[in-house]
């Protein structure tokens, strides 16, 4: 092989390698990320963080007025600090009171956190049984690109 011809071959192939390399750089890599953070639920009283869309007419609501050991939680969390502002993870599940953590599944995402997939520790760090509030320690586990 002439010298030129043997450049020729090695550039071809180098492109080749190159276009390979593109192609497997391209596919995304998976991350994760831990977020602990403690939820106020505050039902009653001056500064409440929640409030009841449904109840029994001039009932008080309390959150186990219909089945003592579980409710169905579904919940968005919004984040507004720099790294992931305006990225949203969507959380659902059944949350079992016995259970020790309780867990539900983080199910998907928006913009920082498309795709994500992941779980929730959740633990209660207090609670007042006369008010039902309460202060929830949240440990989320989420994988995402
Ligand atoms: C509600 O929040 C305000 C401002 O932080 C505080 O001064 C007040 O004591 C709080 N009230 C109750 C009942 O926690
Ligand atoms: C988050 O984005 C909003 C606009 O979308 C902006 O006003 C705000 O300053 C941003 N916050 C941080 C912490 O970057
Ligand atoms: C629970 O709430 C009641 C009514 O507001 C209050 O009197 C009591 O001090 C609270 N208990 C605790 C442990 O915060
Ligand atoms: C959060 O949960 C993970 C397991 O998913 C555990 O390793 C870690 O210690 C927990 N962190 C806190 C602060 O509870």
């Amino acid at each position: 092989m002439a010298p030129n011809q043997a450049l020729k071959a090695f550039t071809s192939l180098s492109i080749i390698l190159l276009a390979i390399s593109v192609s497997i750089e391209a596919k995304p890599q998976q991350k994760q990320t831990n977020i602990v953070f403690y939820m106020h639920d505050i039902i009653a009283g001056q500064n409440a963080t929640a409030v009841a869309v449904a109840g029994i007419g001039n009932k008080p609501w309390k959150a186990l007025e219909f089945d003592k050991s579980a409710i169905w939680m579904t919940m968005s969390l919004v984040f507004t600090n720099k790294k992931f502002n305006g990225s949203t993870l969507e959380i659902q599940g059944s949350d079992m009171f016995s259970v020790k953590p309780r867990e539900v599944a983080v199910v998907s995402g928006t913009r920082k956190f498309r795709l994500a997939k992941g779980y929730a520790l959740m633990e209660t760090a207090f609670a007042n049984l006369s008010t039902f509030n309460s202060i929830l320690k949240w440990n989320v586990t989420v994988f995402h690109y």
